[in-house]
């Protein structure tokens, strides 16, 4: 499966418009193509301004959920088909995100000091804990921002790479990282999920757990009594500031979700809050917009020194 879509040159990221392609279709006769390695490809032959981008790797699609009414904020199987249960030592630690068939995407405080990937299995197409018939995969690498110190709140980004590349089968599916410079307005309606704590303080819960909530701006979440000088550009606030619903213990690293157009994006990584859905004190996610150059660079940089072996890993 291969999606296009035109961007204007100037959204791509200054790495990578070094690193695009022209290919010049002769206008008569026979049809010539001619492939230019086009470095500054802007100041050279890009008239249009205009770049097409190849998406190989379907995601952010729910194949296996049919909406109908949902009881209370239990999740049904298939409605977050990236969401995974990381599990340390066999006990479910936090939640990730699905972002290729062999990266999942979690926060940094979920695995710093515990960064030793034979201690971890990752969970994915399952709603109900202790996992069942669920996928349950070894992980090969856990990557942190190296910038992540524990008692900051910044940078609090993690990948894990699996042992063996995922099955996408509706159940498991991967979601859409943003694209580079996509803005999520206030106010917007997104998703959060996961096994965690539903009261402060609480027990993890054995289903999962879904809750719809608006962004929060910045500025709004940078108001006095609320997070006054705690709110960094790598974090986005989601949650509603009455209270009531939030993410909590457990939850973290987990996805906060967007539909756009019925594809589902990435918009946040659960990372911390204080106390769960207190007044004034909503969640707070690691923005994915503003990590997409840290987490493609991880990405790369795993596959070009490890590339996979199989050829059924896509
Ligand atoms: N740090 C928490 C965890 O490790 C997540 C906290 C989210 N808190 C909140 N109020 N939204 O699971």
């Amino acid at each position: 499966y291969v999606e296009s879509r035109s961007l204007p040159l100037s959204s791509i990221e200054q790495d990578f418009q070094n690193n695009l392609v022209s290919i010049n279709l002769s206008q008569s006769g026979t049809q010539i193509i001619k492939i230019h390695n086009a470095t500054n490809l802007s100041k050279t032959q890009c008239s249009s301004g205009k770049v097409t981008a190849l998406k190989c790797l379907e995601c952010g699609s729910r194949p296996q959920y049919r909406t109908r009414i949902v009881g209370g904020n239990v999740s049904r199987p298939g409605q977050f088909p990236w969401q995974a249960s990381l599990h340390f030592r066999s006990e479910h630690l936090c939640g990730g995100s699905i972002v290729s068939s062999r990266w999942i995407l979690t926060a940094a405080h979920c695995v710093y000091g515990f960064a030793v990937p034979t201690q971890w299995a990752v969970h994915v197409g399952l709603t109900e804990q202790p996992v069942n018939g669920a996928q349950s995969l070894a992980v090969e690498q856990i990557i942190y921002h190296a910038r992540y110190r524990p008692k900051g709140l910044d940078h609090d980004i993690a990948l894990m790479k699996l042992a063996e590349p995922l099955r996408f089968n509706g159940f498991v599916e991967p979601i859409c990282l943003p694209n580079f410079g996509e803005k999520f307005e206030e106010g917007r309606m997104c998703w959060i999920s996961g096994w965690g704590a539903t009261e402060d303080g609480g027990e993890g819960s054995v289903s999962l757990h879904s809750a719809r909530v608006p962004l929060i701006s910045t500025e709004a979440c940078s108001q006095p009594g609320v997070y006054q000088g705690y709110i960094s550009p790598w974090m986005i606030c989601a949650g509603y500031l009455e209270g009531g619903t939030d993410s909590c213990q457990g939850d973290s690293g987990g996805p906060l979700a967007c539909e756009d157009s019925s594809v589902w994006k990435l918009v946040g990584a659960t990372s911390w809050g204080m106390g769960c859905a207190e007044r004034n004190k909503p969640g707070v996610y690691t923005r994915i917009t503003q990590s997409l150059n840290w987490i493609r660079q991880q990405m790369e940089r795993e596959e070009a020194q490890n590339p996979p072996t199989l050829s059924t890993d896509n």
